[in-house]
């Protein structure tokens, strides 16, 4: 942060469904990774420069009573805020316009962060975005800096405490995978899987899946954001799973594709076999240095030789490709990996190199659907020099492992 400056973090909002409902509340992941503060109408005020010591970090928190803990059970008190974030000086939210005056009176620049996601749509107004104009409109004249370049790269690296916290998702999820495994068979249908899957996540103290999960049978594999998953499961197909569950507001992310009956065709193998190839060279070269732009171009020239290799694409195809979508983008249409963490989607850079520390999903996938044949394997992996560490290592994921699960 520049000299003299301060960072305001906000809350999510509890969204409403209809009349009087709610959808469970989610914390705004930029307050809960600075703070570890996981509740409603909470304000965090960083200032490294202010001259009253106590005003270096501040949180303003909805005051507790009586009333809300009979209704809603107890909310932060003072003390409990300190020994969740740390932070010595907590005020109620009620004396935040007064005290934050001092404080943005005395600092030159204020910084705000602003959804800056590759992918986010923005169409709901935040309370992020509802403090952003209130704060213009009181203080016109100070200068606004955007926070969000220096807390995405904060968060894309990880710390030894998230990475723990986010091996213990992929243990939840690898539980699940387990008895999922043991589960399916030719007539179960794929909601009833899911609910096999959360089962296994709610009883490890999971809260649920970290994002809509796609369970997808024959078919429905090729469609890549199919989350009905109302299908009956039909001998012969196979299914693609791309579940994961969430753990203390950490993501996991996973892909299987397996057989419905247990058994491979020698067909299906052989297209297993190539996305699971490109998924170990990929795995090689997500290393410190190299960015994800050109990581993406090189895994994209691993997929193109798999399916000159499966004769699905020709020579002649690559040689008159288009380079901005490339030949092998027919059967491999969506990108390899991206950032995970707090969310599934995680924040970090395209461009700057990757470090260590940094967590990424590594998901290669072949979509036929001439051959309602859709295939997808996703792990997620801890970037390390010499070799990541591949949090979901004893999760099965070779032919016979897969098999084996399936038929024990
Ligand atoms: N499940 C979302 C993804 O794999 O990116
Ligand atoms: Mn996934
Ligand atoms: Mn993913």
């Amino acid at each position: 942060m520049k000299a003299n400056s301060l960072a305001v973090f906000n809350s999510n909002d509890i969204m409403p469904t209809n009349a009087d409902g709610t959808m469970p509340f989610r914390q705004n992941n930029n307050i809960f990774y600075l703070s570890g503060v996981d509740q409603e109408e909470s304000i965090l005020v960083l200032f490294p420069d202010a001259a009253n010591e106590a005003h270096k970090e501040v949180l303003f928190l909805k005051e507790t009573n009586e009333d809300i803990a009979i209704w809603e059970g107890e909310k932060l008190t003072k003390e409990a805020a300190y020994a969740t974030s740390g932070i010595k000086t907590v005020y109620w939210l009620q004396d935040f316009e007064k005290i934050f005056r001092t404080m943005a009176f005395e600092a030159g620049v204020i910084y705000l962060p602003d959804n800056e996601h590759l992918r986010a749509s923005n169409q709901v107004e935040t309370r992020e975005d509802r403090f952003r104009d209130w704060c213009k409109k009181n203080y016109p004249l100070h200068t606004y800096e955007r926070v969000s370049p220096l807390v995405n790269y904060l968060r894309s690296v990880k710390e030894p405490e998230e990475i723990e916290l986010m091996q213990n998702a992929c243990n939840i999820t690898a539980k699940a995978v387990d008895r999922a495994l043991k589960f399916i068979k030719p007539g179960v249908m794929e909601y009833e899987i899911e609910a096999e899957l959360m089962h296994e996540f709610l009883r490890n103290r999971s809260r649920g899946f970290a994002y809509t999960p796609i369970i997808a049978s024959g078919f429905n594999a090729c469609v890549l954001h199919y989350i009905e998953n109302n299908q009956e499961c039909k001998d012969g197909d196979v299914i693609l799973m791309d579940i994961g569950a969430e753990y203390a507001n950490y993501a996991s992310d996973l892909t299987r594709s397996i057989p419905v009956n247990g058994k491979f065709t020698d067909r299906q193998k052989e297209i297993y076999s190539a996305v699971l190839r490109v998924m170990k060279s990929a795995n090689k070269i997500l290393q410190p240095g190299i960015t994800l732009a050109n990581y993406h171009k090189k895994v994209g020239d691993f997929m193109t030789q798999e399916l000159l290799q499966l004769g699905l694409i020709s020579q002649s195809d690559v040689d008159k490709e288009d380079p901005s979508w490339p030949a092998y983008k027919k059967y491999f249409m969506h990108g390899t990996s991206h950032y995970i963490g707090l969310d599934v989607h995680d924040v970090g850079s395209w461009t700057k190199p990757i470090e260590e520390g940094m967590v990424f999903t590594i998901e290669p996938g072949i979509y036929i659907r001439e051959e309602s044949l859709g295939m997808r394997l996703e792990n997620d992996y801890v970037v390390k020099k010499g070799g990541n560490i591949d949090l979901m290592s004893h999760i099965p994921i070779e032919i016979e492992e897969i098999e084996a699960a399936m038929n024990s």
